[in-house]
């Protein structure tokens, strides 16, 4: 248990895991690491067959896009979580970054110790979200940078090596900004956002904060009596992950209480929502819970942006979404200092997200209330009374031409 008022921003140094493989191989798994909270079966791979998966493409083109955008919608609301694929980042981008990443975990210690964490923060080599030295450990090494916006940069920290990671990590910030934009908008259209409200929340992401973690997690002796990441939900708007090789290791939570593995397509890129998107859907969406658990054949690494609105976007329920459904707020409005303020403020083991209001709404009566709404004029998936409008102006101006 965690003691309350602890200030999660920063996080007790721990050892390498890397280091600790590398040195002593161990057969066992060392104390710290072992999970007694995770029940061995639970490991068992779950079929990731029903996994949804977006396309770009298919959204900007305005002949696929409604049937992508119901696609979208279900994704969201019954995952939180999608693959992404044809959004532009191109083979070459994401391979370079793949590349260098790896390359940095494969450093020696020293070299990688120069981009340590300092105390009271979590940017930099190290780990995020210890607290007490008795704390259970995952399996895994990071390092945290912020990257966006460029003046939010701790350059002191980037890694000079190996060489060209700082350009690749630039680059890849920039091109994972791009796909985030087009992203939201469509989760935006998707909720029956549009219009004004539609470009704050894109013009937010154009804005926001970029932050990228990159995880290793190395071979394990005992993997079903560990954890490489404990579970969570993402604090950001939405998070982009990019595996850097084949092996499979994130899982994610089904709405019926089952880890299904995530499988590692190459070229694809796995979009999950945070927490942000949660609340802004008024809880038609989700921010899903998931884990990476680890294996004793081949490390694994992983490159994790997360993608936050500017702050001057409050975080609350969507105005417009409201509106539309008549329904109540799930969930309080704070400022995004406040939001942040209390989620680095909260206890570790909290498991009711702290903005939550107390009252219970009925989320699966406003949940068949959004999935019906497509526009009773054209079916398309609109509907919203200024779509109804647009027809009613279009059917006058038609009568009037006839009339002519
Ligand atoms: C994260 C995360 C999963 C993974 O860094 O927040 O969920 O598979 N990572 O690396
Ligand atoms: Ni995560």
């Amino acid at each position: 248990m965690e003691e309350e008022g602890v200030n999660l921003e920063g996080s007790l140094p721990v050892p390498s895991v890397q280091e600790l493989v590398r040195e002593r191989q161990p057969d066992a798994l060392p104390p710290r690491y072992v999970r007694d909270d995770v029940a061995p079966a639970d490991h068992l791979p779950e079929s990731s067959q029903g996994l949804p998966c977006i396309d770009l493409e298919k959204l900007t083109d305005p002949s696929s896009r409604s049937t992508e955008l119901r696609n979208l919608h279900s994704a969201c609301h019954q995952w939180g979580l999608f693959l992404l694929v044809n959004h532009q980042v191109s083979d070459e981008g994401m391979g370079v970054m793949q590349e260098k990443v790896r390359g940095f975990f494969e450093l020696p210690y020293h070299e990688k110790q120069k981009s340590a964490q300092r105390p009271g923060s979590l940017e930099g080599y190290g780990q995020a979200f210890v607290t007490s030295h008795e704390q259970k450990l995952d399996w895994n090494d990071m390092i945290f940078l912020k990257c966006l916006p460029s003046h939010a940069r701790n350059l002191d920290l980037w890694p000079q090596n190996p060489p060209e990671f700082r350009i690749a990590l630039e680059n890849y910030s920039e091109d994972l900004r791009k796909v985030a934009v087009a992203v939201v908008k469509y989760i935006g259209m998707a909720l029956g956002i549009h219009e004004g409200e539609l470009e704050l929340l894109m013009n937010s992401f154009r804005e926001g904060r970029y932050e990228v973690r990159m995880n290793c997690y190395p071979q394990c002796p005992e993997p079903e009596r560990a954890m490489g990441l404990s579970p969570h939900s993402d604090n950001s708007g939405i998070t982009m992950l990019m595996e850097c090789g084949d092996m499979p290791g994130l899982q994610v939570l089904s709405r019926d209480g089952r880890w299904v593995t995530v499988p590692p397509i190459p070229g694809s890129i796995v979009v999950n929502l945070g927490q942000i998107m949660e609340v802004y859907s008024n809880g038609t969406y989700r921010a899903p819970d998931h884990r990476a658990v680890v294996n004793k054949e081949k490390e694994r690494v992983s490159t994790v942006t997360f993608c936050y609105p500017s702050p001057s976007l409050a975080v609350g329920p969507s105005p417009q979404l409201l509106t539309a459904t008549g329904l109540a707020p799930l969930y309080q409005t704070l400022s995004h200092s406040e939001y942040l303020h209390r989620f680095y403020n909260r206890k570790l083991d909290d498991a009711v997200p702290f903005y939550r209001y107390p009252q219970a709404v009925d989320v699966e009566l406003m949940h068949s209330f959004i999935s019906s709404s497509s526009c009773i004029v054209c079916h398309e998936y609109e509907f919203t009374l200024f779509h109804l409008f647009l027809h009613f102006v279009y059917s006058i101006g038609e009568l009037l031409v006839c009339k002519l």
